[in-house]
């Protein structure tokens, strides 16, 4: 990890002024921000650890809890919702075996609920790694994690 951290840092000379940049592209390694990671970006940028927690924790988009490989974030806006989100919820949360808002023990998935997304028409949306896929319902999400877990499988293989 240590590596992985200086080598962000030293992208941005080791300047200090660029803490949010480099928490932003220690969490897209890490897909969150470990104890440890913050503890070198703390001790190598100088900057002391309470100042990084509290930036750390303003930001939503920073989280301090492990985090799935998959993030998926199903909308759960008014929109959405009439059209069979809660559902999709159930549906999801059951195929994972995690309840919404966790992530899975091997680290695999994050499922999360979060409000409008601005795309309304095409709703129920869900979000996958930043991919948006519309009008989901029970089959195209039965499909879409089936599709989700080949790859997994598939990037499991590749390491081995
Ligand atoms: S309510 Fe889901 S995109 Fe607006």
């Amino acid at each position: 990890m240590e590596n992985t951290i200086k080598s962000i840092i030293d992208k941005y000379e080791g300047d200090k002024g660029f803490l949010v940049p480099v928490l932003q592209d220690v969490q897209k390694e890490l897909n969150y921000l470990p104890r440890e990671a913050l503890d070198l970006v703390s001790s190598i940028l100088e900057v002391p650890i309470s100042y990084i927690f509290e930036v750390a924790t303003f930001y939503k988009a920073f989280s301090l809890d492990p985090r799935g490989r998959i993030q998926m974030q199903l909308c759960k806006g008014t929109a959405c919702h009439v059209r069979g989100v809660p559902l999709i919820i159930d549906h999801v949360e059951r195929e994972l075996n995690i309840k919404e808002g966790e992530t899975t023990e091997n680290l695999e998935y994050t499922f999360e609920t979060v409000n409008c997304l601005g795309a309304c028409a095409l709703g129920p949306i869900m979000v996958v790694n930043g991919e948006y896929h519309g009008q989901m319902n029970i089959a195209k999400t039965s499909r879409l994690l089936k599709k989700l877990a080949k790859e997994s499988e598939k990037s499991e293989e590749g390491k081995s």
